[in-house]
């Protein structure tokens, strides 16, 4: 947390904060009222919620991962003052404004079924025995409109209803599993586990399979990398950094598909 002490020559109060990826106060911010879980806090008016959270004091146990809008962990609710609409966000993502009312929901807890990706059915209806939920959905859009990530998450769902499971993992391909959805579905879907289950039918048994990708993991897993692997683990920094000096680099413009390199031991 923020903490003040006084500057030697000029007995002015030098505020200390945190640094690094915690928080970072640029100079000159202003800081701005924010309400977190319904208490007041000043913050820097640039930060992003996390970081703002941090800066006022809280530590994150849970609800905090890549701080990239990647991994899920941070979904906020917040409203603005004066104003009844609920918005939503990534905490890592959100920059703050004044006078929102904010909570984040590390974990909504939504039903998530049990199955064997290795033996599942590859079909809709496989998908609808283990979720049978899912047709509780009456089509509201409360749940593309909670996305923080923009998924549509209704025409996904939709998708599924229909039996087109390989449209159900294009259209919920940018879900990050945050739970937002969920927690404002009057049907009590859990949409993201259901949109995770079609990507996994859909990598697992109906997309066609990359003969060079299965080449490579084969070659990987009979050890032809292994001794590479080995004498690298081991470099020291300087040979690490003589090494990727000298690895050959495509050039710039040349036609798509047209150059190799001259080692080709690891092809
Ligand atoms: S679809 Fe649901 S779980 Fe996925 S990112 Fe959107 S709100 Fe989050
Ligand atoms: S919030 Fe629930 S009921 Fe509403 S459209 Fe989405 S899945 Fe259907
Ligand atoms: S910390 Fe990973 S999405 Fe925000």
């Amino acid at each position: 947390m923020a903490e003040t002490q006084t500057c030697k020559m000029s007995s002015v109060p030098v505020q200390q904060v945190a640094t690094g990826d915690r928080a970072i106060l640029p100079e000159g911010a202003k800081t701005i009222p924010i309400y977190i879980m319904g208490k007041r806090y000043e913050v820097p008016e640039t930060l992003t919620i996390m970081k703002a959270m941090e800066y006022a004091g809280f530590s994150f146990l849970r609800g905090c991962g890549c701080r990239g809008g990647i991994c899920g962990a941070c979904p906020t609710v917040y409203r603005k003052e004066g104003n009844y609409k609920l918005h939503f966000g990534l905490a890592c993502q959100t920059v703050v404004e004044p006078n929102m009312y904010l909570a984040q929901i590390p974990f909504y807890p939504a039903n998530r079924a049990s199955y064997d990706i290795e033996t599942i059915e590859p079909t809709a209806e496989a998908i609808h025995a283990l979720y049978p939920e899912l047709f509780r959905c009456v089509a509201c859009n409360n749940c593309t409109k909670a996305c923080p990530m923009g998924v549509e998450v209704l025409d996904y769902i939709s998708a599924l209803k229909q039996g087109d499971v390989a449209k159900a993992a294009q259209l919920s391909f940018d879900c990050i599993q945050c739970g937002l959805c969920a927690s404002r579905c009057m049907g009590e879907l859990p949409q993201y586990h259901l949109a995770q289950l079609a990507r996994r039918i859909y990598g697992k048994h109906l997309q066609p399979h990359a003969e060079h990708l299965a080449k490579r993991v084969a070659e990987i897993e009979s050890g032809k990398y292994d001794a590479m692997l080995d004498k690298l683990t081991k470099a020291d920094h300087a040979e690490l950094e003589k090494l990727y000096l000298e690895r050959e680099r495509e050039p710039e413009m040349v036609p798509l598909g047209s150059w190799m390199p001259q080692d080709t031991q690891y092809l």
